[in-house]
């Protein structure tokens, strides 16, 4: 789909902003959206950027029935010059279309999304929050629109893009987490959904939080499914231990989804010369080495929190306590490197940012 193809209807009012002392992640949303539809006979089309409104589905619509549905999570931020920056949003883009493809949906053209992104940002600009840690949070997801109680692929979706302005998005900031190792449920499994970003391995991560939560803890840490003995997960991010000076990662095996965080951390500390090693790790492995001293730090990845230093660890009734509780100092690095980079307060050494009206026709 050409550039040309997309159609703007701005409102007509504007929403008051929020109150950036006071947001909470996820909870306001800009004044406009992009939507485009796909039919099985015409591929995507009629792409727009609208007001942000409801949008009225039918209740037979597949996506309500059969979770045929994905999303993506990314960021645009204000730099200290006005600027506009999106963080590798590429990478974003050719994941949506990995994640349409396990969940049978068409895939879409990411360079016009990536441009009709722009315009949208473009457009909602002066809902950037300038302030330190905070950005724009932009979320695209695929819904299956088809009116259809039968089990098969949808031939009708719809593409959205919401935006929406967030600050830390744990309440405590970036500080260290508590988290519960999980031995009842489990998150995916090689050949299940869980290398996609799709709503049902969110859905089905719920339980398992909501009783760590009861227990005080913050998120879970994922097993793998099959023998409950492997590190996969935590919460919604990827994990990193540093090891004996090593940063040490789940390897990619299947269920574990591809963070861009993860990528990106892996690509820094590669080039600070800190080795990393993507392996398999069983979380008993991590508690004997914690014992002889080698587990130095664990923190979480992922777009919405960045880096989430990991306090404390339980599994099965013991307690390790990680870097004193405190957050540790490859942990503060990273998320140092990686906010400022975002925030254009530091180099961008490994050419990961772009400028959002980069490739606008209308500037
Ligand atoms: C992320 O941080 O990348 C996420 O996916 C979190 C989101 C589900 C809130």
């Amino acid at each position: 789909m050409s550039v040309e193809k997309l159609q703007i209807t701005l409102s007509e009012f504007k929403k008051a902003k929020p109150d950036v002392d006071h947001l909470e992640f996820g909870t306001q949303f800009t004044d406009h959206m992009f939507v485009m539809d796909y039919s099985s006979e015409t591929g995507w089309h009629d792409a727009r950027i609208v007001p942000y409104q409801p949008i009225t589905l039918d209740p037979a619509c597949m996506v309500f029935h059969y979770g045929q549905t994905v999303f993506e999570g990314l960021k645009a931020y204000l730099t200290a010059d006005g600027e506009v920056l999106l963080f590798r949003p590429e990478k974003n883009m050719a994941r949506l279309n990995q994640s349409n493809e396990r969940l049978c949906i068409p895939p879409v053209n990411e360079e016009f999304v990536i441009y009709a992104l722009k315009r949208l940002i473009q457009i909602d600009r002066e809902w950037i929050p300038a302030k330190e840690e905070m950005s724009l949070y932009i979320r695209p997801f695929v819904i299956s629109t088809e009116p259809y109680l039968g089990v098969a692929p949808s031939k009708h979706f719809k593409l959205i893009i919401i935006m929406s302005p967030v600050g830390s998005y744990y309440k405590s900031g970036v500080n260290p987490v508590k988290i519960l190792v999980e031995n009842d449920y489990v998150r995916a499994v090689a050949g299940g959904t869980g290398t996609a970003k799709t709503g049902g391995n969110y859905a089905a991560s719920l339980k398992a939080q909501e009783v760590a939560a009861a227990k005080g803890y913050s998120q879970v840490l994922w097993l793998d499914g099959i023998e409950k003995n492997y590190i996969e997960e935590v919460g919604s991010m990827n994990i990193f231990f540093i090891i004996d000076g090593e940063a040490v990662t789940p390897a990619l095996n299947g269920s574990i989804l591809e963070g861009v965080t993860r990528n990106s951390v892996i690509q820094l500390l590669k080039h600070w010369d800190i080795p990393v090693s993507e392996r398999r790790i069983s979380i008993k492995e991590i508690f004997e080495l914690h014992e002889e001293g080698k587990v130095t730090e664990a923190f979480g990845t992922g777009t919405a929190a960045v880096i989430s230093p990991v306090g404390e660890l339980n599994w099965k009734d013991k307690t390790i306590v990680l870097n004193g509780g405190k957050t540790g100092e490859i942990s503060q690095k990273l998320y140092t490197t990686i906010t400022g980079i975002q925030k254009g307060s530091l180099p961008d050494v490994l050419e990961w940012t772009q400028k959002a009206d980069e490739g606008l026709l209308v500037k």
